[in-house]
């Protein structure tokens, strides 16, 4: 066990000298909250993917399809992937900017306000209190203040950090972290804002919403994390700065007006849906700068890749950025929407995108940074355990549900009745709980790993490699 693990360790991993304990602590404690919300999160996903072929399963009001699916959403999302990647961005903004957190005080205020909003959500909307059929913003607004002012609090505290860094230069990362804490308080007001609530308008703005969340959000956040913690892990500088900063700025140019994708051949203006699926080819651009970039700055690196637990699931997550997202693209243009809207295989899509890219990543990173803060390791064993689950989980569950998809549009572009694509698509939902439950375990030993990764009491200080052009 000794052997695999002095094998299995990660370049420089023990705990820096410059990171102060304090900062230390906070971002244990989110990456920890956002673990528990993960496999609550996980438990409602399979509730839902369950009864979709067992109907009979758990027939519990509080606990039917309508009100467990937005409870699965709304917790992976904002209860897992955001708290996880806020937790390693307020370290990585700390650490780019060679300084302590500016508050970490209030950067667990902010933690706390999260849960607070999460709680609310899961009670209220397993109650069945909701807004209706508002995807990923269908908690009750008084909730969504709640997360708002958590996430301006965060958004602040990284501003601050930055703003008192040692070095003239702003890291590219700390472009995407605070370009996503600018955005996301954007995307919430407009969404809750009571008159765009109506009509046609409406979807327009649940388009915007729904995909900047996406890719304003989270894949800021995820690519500012990986600008850190590859080149860190690989003992290498980033590829091509510029590439980077060309990603950045061309996403921000694409993105927010590619969100009418979700409703081609709706009564949404036909120029809105057209200009969308233009700019959703624009997206290639961003998309294939990041996933060639941080690809490339693994060249040569494949021993590293091999002995190392942090850095498969960058890679993994990096192919599924690239793949997916091209996938996306693929699925915008019309003649591709008119067999798969309405079909599973945007499901198959948002898990390729959510888990394929952003979890992973966030994976990646935890492995990666958590045990250079806590000087503790997981057992590099649970490590490939989860890593395993995981991928063959997704990969199952993604192959089964976009088949299930492809038949489904082909049962009704071919006329057939409704219940003919549903008879079709059953096999297949049972094969994606197969694959939920594999990704499943590997959320279980995701968390045995994480406590295993808790922080000492005192931290014990090493040198830290510090190569020119490189992150600290
Ligand atoms: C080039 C980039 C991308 C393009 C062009 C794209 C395109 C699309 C399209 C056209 C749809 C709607 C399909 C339909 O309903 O008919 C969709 C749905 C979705 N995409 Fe993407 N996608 C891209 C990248 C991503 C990324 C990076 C993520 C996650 C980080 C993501 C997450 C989602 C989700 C969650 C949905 C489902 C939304 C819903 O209806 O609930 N996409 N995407
Ligand atoms: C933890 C990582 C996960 C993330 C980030 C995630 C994300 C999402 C998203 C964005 C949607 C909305 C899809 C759409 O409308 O297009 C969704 C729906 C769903 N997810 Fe997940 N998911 C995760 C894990 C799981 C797991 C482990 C299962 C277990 C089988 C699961 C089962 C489902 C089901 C059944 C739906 C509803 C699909 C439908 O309406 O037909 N998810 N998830």
């Amino acid at each position: 066990m000794t052997a695999i693990r002095t094998r299995m360790r990660d370049p420089g991993l023990i705990a820096a000298p410059s990171v102060d304990p304090a900062t230390v602590r906070v971002t244990f404690e989110y990456v920890a909250c956002a673990t528990v919300w993960l496999l609550v999160g996980t438990l409602a996903g399979l509730i839902a993917s369950i009864k979709l072929h067992w109907p009979e399963f758990l027939p519990y009001a509080w606990l039917s399809f309508g009100r467990v699916r937005p409870a699965h959403t709304n917790l992976v999302l904002f209860g897992w992937a955001s708290l996880v990647l806020v937790g390693l961005a307020l370290y990585v903004v700390a650490r780019t900017s060679r300084v302590p957190l500016w508050s970490p005080r209030l950067a667990r205020v902010a933690l706390g306000l999260w849960n607070l909003a999460l709680l609310g959500g899961l009670v209220t909307l397993l109650a069945g209190v909701n807004r209706g059929p508002q995807e990923y913003r269908e908690w009750v607004w008084p909730l969504a203040v709640v997360l708002a002012a958590a996430v301006l609090i965060d958004g602040y505290v990284a501003y601050r950090t930055v703003a008192a860094r040692t070095l003239p230069e702003v890291y590219v990362s700390n472009w995407y972290i605070l370009g996503g804490f600018c955005y996301l308080p954007i995307l919430y007001v407009t969404s809750y804002l009571p008159f765009y609530q109506g009509g046609i308008g409406n979807t327009v703005v649940q388009g915007y919403y729904m995909h900047n969340a996406m890719g304003m959000w989270f894949t800021q956040l995820a690519l500012g994390v990986s600008y850190y913690a590859i080149p860190r892990l690989l003992g290498r500088p980033v590829y091509s700065y510029a590439l980077g900063v060309l990603g950045f700025w061309t996403n921000l140019l694409f993105y927010p007006l590619i969100g009418a994708h979700h409703f081609i051949f709706s009564p949404v203006a036909w120029w809105l849906q057209t200009t969308a699926i233009l700019f959703s080819v624009g997206m290639m651009v961003p998309v294939w700068a990041g996933t060639g970039n941080l690809l490339l700055t693994f060249k040569g690196g494949s021993g590293m890749v091999r002995r190392s637990y942090a850095l498969p699931f960058f890679v993994v997550g990096l192919i599924g950025y690239g793949l997916a997202s091209t996938q996306g693209t693929i699925e915008a243009f019309r003649t591709a929407n008119i067999y798969l809207h309405f079909t599973n295989f945007t499901v198959g899509h948002s898990h390729a995108t959510m888990y394929g890219f952003i979890v992973f990543i966030a994976w990646g990173a935890v492995y990666g940074l958590v045990p250079r803060l806590t000087g503790r390791e997981p057992s590099p064993l649970a490590v490939g355990v989860h890593f395993w689950l995981a991928l063959v989980g997704i990969l199952t569950y993604v192959i089964a549900i976009s088949t299930a998809g492809i038949l489904q549009g082909l049962a009704w572009v071919a006329g057939q009745s409704f219940i003919a694509s549903v008879i079709a698509a059953e096999p297949m939902w049972l094969w994606r709980t197969v694959g939920g439950l594999l990704m499943a375990g590997g959320h279980v030993v995701f968390a045995v790993n994480v406590w295993a990764m808790r922080p000492q009491r005192v931290v014990v200080p090493a040198p830290a490699p510090n190569a020119v052009g490189m992150p600290a």
